[in-house]
């Protein structure tokens, strides 16, 4: 059993999904590693801790891949470098399939079984799995730490010889794990913090953060939550008085910081250009919806711009702004998942293809893709 560890090749992408700490737990399990050189360097991973876990040091991505049966990786891997690895090979990362059908379909003709770590089911056995809440979560603190380095005052209220500082105003829209993380970060920074969501739910766990929730808590507000826990899009009537009081409340704000989400659609639009313009200058927007479209009407992904003096921080990929506890938090997921592939026993590897953690997040097999949400334009 080959496992294979190549350097990211998705631009900006500074992470990498195996740490020497996960490379040396699965040698324990029985495999080998091949890593390719330099694979964990932007993640501050040196060579010589994965050599000393075990792997090998390849000079190259087609060496570690060649004969590999796993593949692990942070992102979605061009087909075209996956040649030379075992036919049914598993490729286990984030595979972003939505709008990617193609780039899904030709992982399916290169003949491996691609495996979406965002895809793993939010249930209990699976916690320790899940990729989404490991990154969400370093994103939600990375995003204050964004908008404090952006600002020009302090965060905390400060009663000083000179005179007393007031406390940064900070509201956090969207409070699922990146929002609560956002608002812990923010109150721990000794701002005043609030917080929105379509999620009912959110709001007690807002406010057993110190959070004050803002929300219309209207009829269709009770009902806004899927049996997955997740936000459904809301009606334009709702959309329409949550703005109208989202609007007065961003006007007397210092800092906002957007993350709301609607799994497989676009970042629902929350911040137009005159809610902006109602911001005094100094103040400063963080946009993490941004490489989904972004929450805020004017947002450049990829940029951080100003307008009216309002500065707008539209990073991608946040999680890879923090690539060593990112990169450590992912490899520990991914190995979670892959010790259930393993007999404990035996150390023999098995895939139970009838598992639903394995059911719910394999996009192709068989030269297929065979995910029932996952289709090709055109396809019936
Ligand atoms: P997400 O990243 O898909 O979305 C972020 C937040 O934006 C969500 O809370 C969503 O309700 C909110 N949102 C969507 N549209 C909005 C709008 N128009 N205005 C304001 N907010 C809006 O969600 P995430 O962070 O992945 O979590 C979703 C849910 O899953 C949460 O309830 C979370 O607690 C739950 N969860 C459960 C886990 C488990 O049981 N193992 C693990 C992680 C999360």
């Amino acid at each position: 059993m080959k496992i294979a560890i190549v350097r990211e090749r998705t631009d900006g992408e500074t992470r990498v999904a195996a740490t020497p700490e996960t490379v040396g737990k699965r040698i324990g399990l029985g495999a080998t590693v091949a890593s390719e050189a330099g694979a964990g360097e932007t993640a501050r991973c040196p060579e010589a801790d994965y050599q000393a876990a075990g792997a090998e040091i390849t000079a190259t991505a087609e060496a570690a891949l060649g004969g590999a049966d796993i593949v692990l990786t942070v992102r979605r891997p061009q087909a075209s470098l996956l040649k030379g690895v075992a036919t049914g090979a598993l490729v286990i990362g984030s595979m972003d399939p939505y709008g990617n059908e193609g780039e899904i379909d030709a992982l399916a003709k290169a003949g491996v079984t691609a495996v979406a770590m965002e895809f793993m089911p939010r249930i209990t056995r699976a916690q320790v799995m899940d990729i989404l809440s490991s990154q969400a979560n370093l994103a939600g603190y990375q995003a204050v730490i964004d908008a404090a380095v952006n600002f020009d005052r302090a965060f905390p209220m400060m009663m000083t010889a000179a005179g007393t500082v007031r406390p940064a105003k900070v509201f956090v829209m969207g409070a699922g794990v990146a929002g609560l993380q956002a608002v812990a970060t923010a109150k721990r920074l000794g701002a005043v913090v609030s917080a929105n969501d379509v999620r009912p739910a959110a709001k007690e766990q807002v406010e057993s953060l110190g959070g004050k929730f803002i929300a219309v808590e209207d009829e269709e507000f009770k009902q806004a939550e899927t049996a997955a826990g997740y936000a459904k899009p809301m009606s334009a009537e709702y959309q329409a008085k949550q703005a109208a009081l989202t609007a007065t409340h961003i006007a007397k704000q210092d800092i906002v910081i957007t993350t709301a989400l609607i799994p497989g659609r676009p970042a629902p639009k929350l911040i137009s250009k005159a809610m902006v313009e109602s911001m005094p200058p100094g103040s400063v927007i963080v946009d993490l919806a941004a490489e989904r479209g972004g929450n805020v009407e004017l947002t450049e992904p990829g940029k951080v711009i100003t307008h009216n003096g309002v500065t707008i921080v539209g990073y991608k990929n946040v999680p890879a702004r923090l690539a060593t506890s990112a990169s450590q938090l992912f490899a520990r997921n991914l190995f979670a998942f892959l010790e259930t592939m393993f007999d404990k026993k035996t150390k023999a590897f098995a895939v139970n293809w009838d598992d639903e953690l394995v059911k719910a997040t394999v996009l192709t097999k068989g030269g297929a893709i065979v995910h029932p949400n996952i289709k090709l334009p055109g396809a019936a």
